[in-house]
């Protein structure tokens, strides 16, 4: 974990990763290799012992006592049953319309997508949602987060991961170099050391109620809107994020575990999987693995960038 620079330590730090680099062994001669004949080799995440900080558990707020329910207001007793008026039931507000998703999705721009997506009625997620939450972070980045679908703080507030595990999400990049309020780069990507940018969206655009497990059917309405989402942003590495989102992606069943640490592929773009935040949140001893992952996604990205400065034509922008 040499490679790590001051502020790398200090983001993994903020990710709740602590390393534990093994003690210097004692002097060896080592075998030179010829200068400037190959890079050095990534040094495998394994070889360090990543531990979760123990802060970053979740507090344990204790629950608000319930405010007390203000007494009903009397009615006078009806003069006799003959005339007795009726209490009119309170208006039941009407559910919105369901409506077909828009034509030509496919071809849309990110206007036009957008405001798809704000006016959608093609499932029943729509009757209950405060906000559509469509996606956040550069429009022209080589990085893209998928994740599951709006939380509580999410539909609130039409952002992907402002809760908790956002937060968690939030660090997670920032250790790997990235940012969702980076700008994207003017010129050649990679070649600063600031953070890169990354586009965040959802499989789902609207929150399940409960945040109960989103239905095949509202996947199938919903995926249209993510295809020409990565289509626009046209992102040189995806990071599926959670069991849901990677397998609605990829299309099976497998658990993430035996998915993790190989390059996947939607729609003709590396994708790389890992576990959500929200569980990492609560499986401390796995934020190892995620940043594994996080390493990986990265090679894949540093490979890419490399093929680029030898082959201009294939910069992206
Ligand atoms: N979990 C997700 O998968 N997405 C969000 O936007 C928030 C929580």
């Amino acid at each position: 974990m040499n490679h790590l620079d001051d502020r790398q330590r200090a983001m993994l730090a903020e990710m709740g990763v602590r390393l534990w680099a093994r003690p210097p062994a004692p002097a060896r001669p080592l075998a030179r290799s010829p200068a400037g004949t190959s890079a050095p080799a990534p040094q495998a995440p394994a070889a360090a012992r990543l531990e979760a900080h123990p802060l970053a558990a979740p507090a344990a707020h204790p629950a608000p006592a319930p405010a007390p329910l203000p007494a009903p207001p009397r009615q006078a007793p009806p003069a006799s049953p003959a005339k007795a008026a009726l209490p009119s039931p309170p208006p039941t507000p009407e559910p919105p319309v369901r409506a077909p998703r828009p034509a030509g999705v496919d071809t849309m721009d990110w206007p036009a997508l957008e405001a798809a997506v704000a006016d959608c009625h093609a499932c029943g997620l729509c009757e209950k949602r405060r906000h559509t939450v469509f996606g956040v972070g550069a429009r022209q980045a080589d990085w893209m987060v998928i994740g599951e679908a709006p939380g509580e703080q999410e539909d609130r507030q039409g952002q992907p991961f402002v809760g908790q595990a956002g937060k968690l999400l939030d660090a997670m990049l920032a250790a790997t170099g990235l940012s969702r309020h980076a700008p994207a780069p003017a010129g050649a990507a990679g070649a600063s050391a600031e953070p890169q940018p990354v586009y965040i969206a959802n499989v789902l655009k609207c929150r399940p109620p409960g945040n109960r497990n989103p239905q095949p059917e509202e996947v199938a309405q919903c995926e249209p809107y993510l295809r020409r989402q990565v289509a626009l942003v046209q992102p040189r590495v995806i990071l599926a994020m959670g069991r849901f989102a990677v397998q609605s992606l990829l299309q099976t069943t497998e658990p993430i575990g035996r998915l993790r640490g190989r390059v996947h592929q939607y729609a003709g773009v590396p994708v790389i999987v890992t576990y959500h935040p929200a569980y990492l949140l609560r499986n401390l001893p796995d934020k190892a693995k995620a940043w594994q992952d996080l390493c990986l996604a990265r090679e894949i990205m540093n490979s890419h960038l490399r093929a680029a400065s030898v082959a201009p034509e294939n910069q992206k922008r």
